[in-house]
């Protein structure tokens, strides 16, 4: 028999890696979290942990609780050799992955526990305690997660760490919670983790307990716009700990962009300070970096996020808009009105519902005259439109600027219905926001007054897939703050403030890509991705 060098193996792997994926559909490989960390970020974090390893930690016992083919078994053959290796465990709950990794390594010290490692470890079988871990855990948030086994882990978890963990977790915090508690105390783990939990509120039970019950030695985040999955759309971060409580004055070194190797920025961090800290993406701070230093690399913007245009010029909106009521009187028939937005003066709700017939659920309602019909037709057909548009001779419509272009006249722009807009000038200092954002059920459209937000390719599909998270994406538009519109708007004497929409498309979109790091810009580039989670 040939004996096959681990490099042999590796490559084997590697094929082997791509022929399971293409036997997977999108949406079953997002089921088990299932994106394959890359050989070459697979050695980088090895080679990372290597360098913080003390001589007593050789040989190691290693563990990987999802080890799919064995990506990180096969980097630490490589990066410590197989004779520092004292034993290792790979847990699958994938039998193909689990006969693959089998396969592959078992020759080369590799045991494979084939189930869910989180019953393994807390079942009567479980494995010897590692004093290494070296995880990519399945990224599988918490929408696919059932009431049922969000409990259970989350008793678990409170029995073996006392740590409540939010119900919005994805499976990965619990993961690695769970892992911390099952290693040994003193052992080393690097695990390459979303870094989303940075900066939301369902990620601070993961983040106080990495701050207080741990000692981390290295946090970095990858830039987002840099996915470090062709398949996967989530923005990483590695983190490397050790298991012992933080000695007094401990720093972390937190790291950003470039490689793990040669990051493009470092600041060191104190430990204490990370306790209760909202946004860990802070850290590290580029130099006078205003943005960082509130919180966030806003390497993402709404215009990342959004098309954003001025709502329709109509060329003259008292002849133009009407209220629904009076076009009904005037006889204007309905097929030559469409709904739209009152001015924002007069619209008080900062939600517009919707009608069965599309229309905003509002007391007044208002429409948009909108024809494209010949004059000739119109004449013959429609005697009380033609009467209407007969009323303009008279205050001068048809000679203003925009009205004098078109043909016919009275021919409107084709616009959708925006679900989000915001309002186009206001008044505000302080806290208080000079524009609105209005969230819009309705199939109404709006004029100049407003800025028209439709979700772009990736926050359309979010949407698509998710309905109800329209609510998320509107209070976070709510959300930013007077000081950063102010500051993209541009002001006029009398403290009058307008916004036009390249100015608001530079307002950062940071919060977006917290809540839903599927949408980094970077990641919105690829073209072939398996579901959206
Ligand atoms: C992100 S992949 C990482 C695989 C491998 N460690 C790597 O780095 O390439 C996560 C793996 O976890 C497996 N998995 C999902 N749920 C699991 C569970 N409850 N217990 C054990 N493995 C699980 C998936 O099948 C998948 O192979």
């Amino acid at each position: 028999m040939i004996l096959q060098t681990d490099g042999a193996i590796e490559l084997r792997r590697q094929t082997m890696q791509v022929e399971l994926d293409s036997t997977r559909s999108g949406a079953e490989r997002n089921r088990l979290g299932q994106f394959a960390t890359p050989p070459g970020l697979a050695q980088d974090i090895v080679r990372c942990l290597a360098a913080l390893l003390p001589g007593d930690a050789f040989p190691v016992l290693l563990a990987d609780p999802s080890v799919g083919s064995g990506s990180f078994f096969s980097a630490a053959l490589s990066v410590f050799g197989r004779e520092n290796i004292a034993g290792a465990t790979g847990i699958e709950i994938d039998n193909a992955f689990c006969q693959a990794a089998h396969k592959l390594w078992a020759p080369a010290g590799l045991t494979i526990v084939c189930g869910d490692f989180t019953r393994i470890i807390s079942g009567p079988d479980c494995p010897a305690a590692p004093n290494v871990i070296l995880a990519n855990p399945p990224y599988v948030r918490h929408h696919h997660i059932d009431r049922q086994e969000k409990q259970r882990l989350q008793s678990l978890i409170f029995q073996r760490l006392n740590v409540r963990v939010s119900g919005l977790a994805g499976l990965y915090v619990y993961f690695l919670l769970l892992a911390a508690s099952w290693m040994q105390d003193g052992g080393y783990a690097a695990w390459l983790v979303p870094s989303e939990f940075m900066d939301v509120n369902y990620g601070m039970a993961l983040k106080n307990f990495l701050a207080h019950s741990l000692t981390l030695l290295r946090v970095h985040r990858f830039d987002p716009r840099d996915s470090q999955f062709d398949d996967a759309m989530v923005s990483s971060a590695v983190l490397i700990f050790k298991k012992i409580p933080p000695a007094a004055g401990h720093s972390v070194i937190f790291t950003l962009g470039g490689s793990l190797e040669r990051p493009a920025l470092t600041q060191t961090i104190s430990q204490n300070s990370l306790l209760n800290s909202e946004k860990w993406t802070a850290y590290p701070q580029p130099p006078g970096n205003k943005r960082i230093a509130h919180g966030g690399s806003a390497v993402t913007t709404l215009g990342d996020l959004f098309k954003i245009t001025r709502g329709i010029a109509t060329g003259g909106n008292k002849f133009f808009v009407l209220e629904r009521r009076e076009a009904h009187k005037r006889g204007i028939p309905d097929q030559f009105l469409r709904p739209i937005l009152p001015s924002p003066r007069q619209l008080q709700s900062a939600v517009v519902e919707a009608q069965d017939d599309g229309y905003p659920r509002l007391s007044r309602q208002w429409c948009l005259l909108n024809c494209n019909v010949s004059e000739a037709l119109i004449e013959s057909r429609y005697p009380a439109l033609w009467a209407y548009l007969s009323s303009a001779e008279s205050i001068e419509i048809k000679q203003g600027y925009l009205v004098g272009k078109r043909t016919p006249w009275y021919a409107q722009e084709r616009r959708d219905a925006a679900p989000f807009l915001c309002t186009y000038m206001g008044r505000g200092n302080d806290e208080k926001r000079p524009f609105r954002f209005i969230w819009n059920q309705s199939q109404a459209i709006a004029t100049n007054l407003y800025l028209m937000l439709y979700p772009r390719r990736r926050m359309a599909a979010l949407l698509r897939q998710h309905p109800e998270l329209a609510a998320e994406v509107f209070k976070i538009l709510s959300g930013i703050s007077g000081q950063e519109l102010r500051s993209h708007g541009r002001v006029y004497g009398d403290g009058l403030y307008k916004i036009e929409p390249k100015e608001l498309a530079r307002t950062s979109g940071d919060a977006f890509i917290q809540q839903w790091p599927e949408l980094a810009a970077g990641v919105e580039q690829q073209t072939s991705l398996p579901g959206l989670f």
